[in-house]
């Protein structure tokens, strides 16, 4: 297997790194673009050291075991850096050392140029592999699974869905009136193998066949988390693939990408259970949070509404449902209407609760449905009013909705009239991916692989980590 150096190897790999008079130590590891792998079968047998500058590669030192040559453990190693971001790939070699410069030419490499006494006592030939008309498609395998969907997916190149599998717990939670954290976690254990293994059959591909494998390692519920987090670290010991891990919120606003190419700069408007952002973006997977909730998220603010009218779990839906069935009569509050792109949904809520208190104090039966109608069209009016805002403000085009609540038909519909009218490019993710799943786990997974984003497998899981 090949893997990446641990501290523990310094000692062995030194040895190896003798002949070269060279050696490494904590501080040398510390360096911004060295890199260390190694080729491990009972112990070490080979070893590359190599760095990593942006986009190309510039190879210090090979070395293989004088018992285990010959077994093909040079090109593993080579070929394991050659991945998707790696444009081109360099190295010196002796001028008289022809044996290596065969062994490279067989690699790809070809002799670019001469180094006058490279080696002091000698020439020095700068070989270079040139990957760049060798990019490949890549596949993301994400896994999703910090609430009550256990979901996994593969996408192709950040934007192709090829298949996913989303699993979901609500009838067993709607038991309960919400989620029950124990029991999703209890439940992710039982079916995440089995829901990994439909995926793949779906997409008729294999692990090997994957080329990284993304995961979603918070914020959500921590049980729930640390199923994901451990079985994709697993995956990517046992099938020696890169972990990456992916924040949920970044999940959610690629989404849209899966819907068509995300052009920037764009503001992100984040609407979800735990979420309420305003997000400007001025290149892939860089985030600028410009406001957010001061309290409840919307999707919460939703389902405690749902509560306090009698709605049945999952309440935003059926909020969202009942407000077409009412008319616009109760007066809420607008909330937060300021000057800022913060917003504030507690307000509105407590308005609901003493409302309906105060109508069944005096007796007084309340209209569910016009109460869902009220309370949708102040939602609304304030999302577009401070999204609108933000996109003139921010000079931007580009209109990015996402979370669970981007689902909700009164958003949909208004934002897109507003849109329309104003000459605004709005992407909003397909019904079916706008609540938890994988492929937008995947599809940020791809920029975050190709941003360099990697995970070690001792990956930490996080209930409460922040996207900025
Ligand atoms: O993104 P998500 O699946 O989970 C979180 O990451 O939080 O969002 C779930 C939230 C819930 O609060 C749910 O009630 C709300 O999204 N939601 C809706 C609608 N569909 C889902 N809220 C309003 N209208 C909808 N149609
Ligand atoms: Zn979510």
């Amino acid at each position: 297997m090949i893997r990446k150096l641990y501290l523990s190897d310094i000692e062995v790999v030194n040895k190896y790194l003798k002949n070269f008079n060279y050696e490494l130590t904590k501080e040398t590891l510390n360096r911004e673009f060295l890199n260390v792998i190694v080729y491990e079968e009972n112990g070490i047998k080979g070893v590359l050291v190599y760095s990593l500058i942006y986009d190309r590669i510039e190879i210090d030192y090979i070395v293989v075991d004088k018992n285990y040559r010959r077994l093909g453990i040079a090109t593993k190693l080579l070929k394991y850096i050659e991945t998707n971001d790696v444009k081109n790939i360099t190295l010196e070699v002796r001028e008289s050392n022809i044996p290596a410069i065969r062994f490279y030419e067989k690699n790809g490499f070809i002799k670019s140029a001469i180094r006058k006494n490279y080696y002091k006592d000698e020439n020095g030939i700068l070989m270079i592999k040139s990957l760049v008309n060798n990019m490949k498609d890549t596949y993301i395998l994400g896994i999703e699974s910090s609430c009550d969907e256990t979901s996994v997916s593969i996408v192709k190149n950040g934007c192709d869905e090829i298949a996913t599998v989303i699993l979901s717990q609500m009838d067993t939670h709607s038991n309960y009136g919400g989620v029950v954290p124990e029991i999703a976690s209890r439940m992710h254990v039982e079916n995440i193998t089995m829901v990994i293994e439909e995926c793949l059959n779906k997409a008729k591909m294999s692990m090997e066949d994957v080329d990284a494998i993304a995961v979603t390692y918070g914020p959500g519920l921590i049980g729930c988390l640390l199923i994901g987090c451990s079985v994709a670290s697993t995956l990517s010991y046992i099938y020696n693939k890169p972990l990456v891990p992916v924040h949920h919120i970044a999940g959610h606003i690629y989404a849209n990408n899966l819907v068509s190419k995300m052009e920037f700069p764009l503001i992100a408007l984040v609407v979800s259970g735990g979420h309420t952002d305003l997000i400007y973006m001025e290149e892939d997977y860089k985030f600028k949070k410009i406001g957010g909730t001061l309290d409840d998220a919307v999707g919460e603010c939703y389902d405690k509404v749902a509560r306090v009218i009698n709605v049945p779990y999952p309440g935003g839906p059926l909020v969202d449902k009942l407000s077409y069935e009412g008319s616009d009569t109760y007066k809420l509050p607008i909330p937060l209407d300021d000057n800022t792109y913060n917003f504030s949904f507690s307000g509105i809520k407590s308005a609901v609760i003493n409302l309906v208190n105060n109508e069944s104090n005096k007796g007084n039966e309340i209209r569910k449905e016009d109460i869902a109608c009220s309370f949708q069209n102040r939602v609304v009016e304030i999302l577009t009013k401070k999204t609108m805002k933000a996109l003139k403000e921010y000079n931007v085009e580009n209109l990015l909705i996402a979370g669970g609540v981007s689902a909700n038909s009164g958003i949909r519909k208004k934002f897109t009239e507003i849109c329309n009218k104003q000459g605004i490019k709005l992407t909003i993710p397909n019904i079916k991916y706008c609540t938890d799943n994988a492929a937008m786990i995947a599809a940020a997974g791809y920029f975050a692989y190709k941003k360099g984003i990697r995970a070690d497998l001792d990956l930490k899981a996080s209930a409460t980590t922040s996207l900025f």
